[in-house]
């Protein structure tokens, strides 16, 4: 994709300011140095420091259809994580889409839609020397895992490369994204809890689904979710 870089800053959210441009272009990034009120997924807050984090949005049209387009979330974690292993870290995917490494979060993704255009937004520790209160030993950043000297426009650069490819394969080659998925899970094998729609389960986690849902056998039997929210490994 041709990007277009705009760095800003200072702005609420990246996120929300494409949302609110009547038709950001395909391809545009908008990159914050800070944001005033960044947003998390089901809409918790995102902290993120000046200067040692790396917060921008992407916009993308996809030419999937748009009932796929949340599978978006899938690619975007998985761009991410493919771009950190090239930077010599080794990433994995906790469904949906948190990035980790050695289970400690480095990376965030929330995306949304507007009537045209999905909004893919990325936040990813780069520089954070400690995290301090509840984030510690829960949190991680490129610097405290030995990668602190990569100039942050270098992660951009190879994680924009990244959602470049796997953006693309939410159509027909998803099942090359979903292999690919499956070997940077972080949840296979393990006991998780998690909030679906209908309340919260918890079980081991059996497997990526081809259609990106997660599997887990519980004690109510084997399930599929679609969807979850604070999903907990607990064992
Ligand atoms: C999460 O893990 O809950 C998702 C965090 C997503 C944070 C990024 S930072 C850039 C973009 N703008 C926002 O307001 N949020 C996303």
């Amino acid at each position: 994709a041709g990007w277009t870089l705009e760095v800003v800053d200072e702005i609420d959210s990246t996120n929300s300011e494409l949302k609110r441009r009547e038709a950001p272009v395909h391809g545009s990034v908008l990159l914050a140095e800070s944001q005033t009120s960044g947003r998390g997924r089901r809409g918790a807050e995102w902290v993120a420091t000046p200067g040692e984090s790396l917060t921008f949005s992407v916009a993308l049209q996809p030419a999937a259809p748009r009932a796929l387009w949340p599978r978006l979330a899938l690619a975007t974690g998985l761009a991410v994580a493919e771009a950190l292993s090239m930077l010599g870290l080794e990433a994995e995917v906790k469904w949906p889409n948190d990035v980790l490494i050695r289970g400690r979060k480095l990376c965030g993704v929330l995306v949304e839609a507007t009537e045209h255009m999905a909004i893919v937004g990325i936040g990813l520790n780069v520089r954070q020397a400690g995290f301090g209160g509840e984030l510690d030993g829960v949190a991680t950043s490129m610097q405290l895992e030995g990668r602190g000297d990569v100039p942050p426009e270098d992660v951009l650069s190879v994680v924009l490369a990244e959602l470049n490819g796997w953006s693309q394969r939410i159509d027909s080659d998803f099942t090359d994204l979903i292999v690919r998925l499956r070997e940077r899970c972080a949840l296979s094998g393990k006991t998780v809890s998690l909030q679906a729609s209908d309340g919260m389960h918890r079980g081991r986690v059996l497997r990526i689904g081809d259609g990106g849902e997660l599997w887990v056998d519980t004690e109510a039997g084997c399930q599929r979710f679609l969807q979850a929210d604070k999903v907990r490994v607990v064992g």
